[in-house]
């Protein structure tokens, strides 16, 4: 399957990136990047040291600046102001690519046959909004779109109902609800399930591969402000996850739409299948695997 992933590298990003680089099922053809965890400029830089750290070779569109309609907020706190967690990434190899998010999904998707491309989405989702918003039709040949936010029954990590990607950005999540394409949505829900420990950390250096130890040197820096014993949840990677094994989640059915004034997840009209839960145990062993390259 042909992949574009939309991001905001991140730390949680990075090393779903370096998953799906590394997985020869997942034909990576684009990384779009948006503003998010940090700057637009931080965040298409870290795409491209993030390629170069993979040794693959994959273009880096920059997408939007700010949500719609609103200013941007970025999360220092938990990225660093570098947005890796001041972990050493080498320089991207290519320059950022002339065409930007936008222009670059249109072109992947009138180049490949219908519902031939799986749109991942790590970040707010204001590049998938401007997409809809220009060429409506052209984002219909999306096969399915993966995104990692919102929480249903879980508390918000941004507010009490509140979880960043869709409240950075809450008009362009209730477009994205309200635009009737295939969404299978991660919410904090399943994604708080998934979290790695010190011995997982030795794991992925144990496998001694360069996106397996950049990836225990991301989670390390993860640990910050939690109980020590766990990481933070490992948000984005379950994408990725998903994708190649959904047999491990557990997905549910969900009426939904958005609060644009919280950004909170809210009963609804659209019909959205959600992951409420998840198989730790496998998923962590498919991640080792998966980024052991
Ligand atoms: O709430 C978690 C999400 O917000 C993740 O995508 C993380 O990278 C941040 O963007
Ligand atoms: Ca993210």
């Amino acid at each position: 399957m042909s992949v574009i992933i939309d991001t905001d590298p991140g730390i949680d990003d990075a090393i779903a990136i370096l998953y799906a680089l590394g997985n020869p099922d997942l034909n990576v053809v684009a990384l779009t990047t948006v503003a998010g965890n940090i700057g637009l400029s931080v965040t298409t830089q870290n795409a491209g040291r993030i390629c170069a750290l993979a040794q693959v070779d994959v273009p880096v569109h920059a997408g939007a600046a700010a949500p719609l309609g609103k200013e941007a907020r970025p999360e220092t706190g938990i990225h660093g102001k570098e947005g890796l967690g001041g972990v050493a990434f080498p320089d991207p190899i290519y320059p950022v690519a002339s065409d930007d998010a936008v222009a670059a999904m249109i072109q992947i998707l009138t180049e490949h046959p219908p519902h031939s491309v799986d749109l991942f989405c790590l970040g707010p989702l204001t590049n998938l909004a401007m997409l809809l918003e220009q060429a409506p039709d052209t984002a219909h040949r999306i096969r399915r779109v993966i995104a990692m936010g919102g929480a249903v029954d879980e508390p918000g990590n941004v507010g009490p109902k509140s979880e960043f990607n869709i409240v950075h950005d809450p008009h362009a999540a209730a477009a994205v609800f309200a635009a009737g394409l295939s969404l299978t949505l991660i919410p904090l829900d399943a994604t708080r399930q998934l979290r790695a420990n010190m011995d997982y950390i030795d794991a992925l250096r144990d496998a001694d591969c360069a996106a397996s130890i950049a990836s225990a040197d991301l989670i390390a820096a993860y640990f910050a402000a939690t109980n020590g014993a766990e990481s933070r949840p490992l948000h984005d990677p379950c994408v990725p996850l998903f994708a190649k094994h959904s047999n491990m989640f557990r997905i549910e059915p969900r009426d939904l739409d958005v609060d644009i004034a919280t950004g909170a997840l809210v009963a609804g009209p659209h019909r959205i299948d959600v992951a409420m839960g998840l198989d730790a145990d496998r998923l962590r062993a498919a991640l080792l695997s998966g980024l052991s390259y």
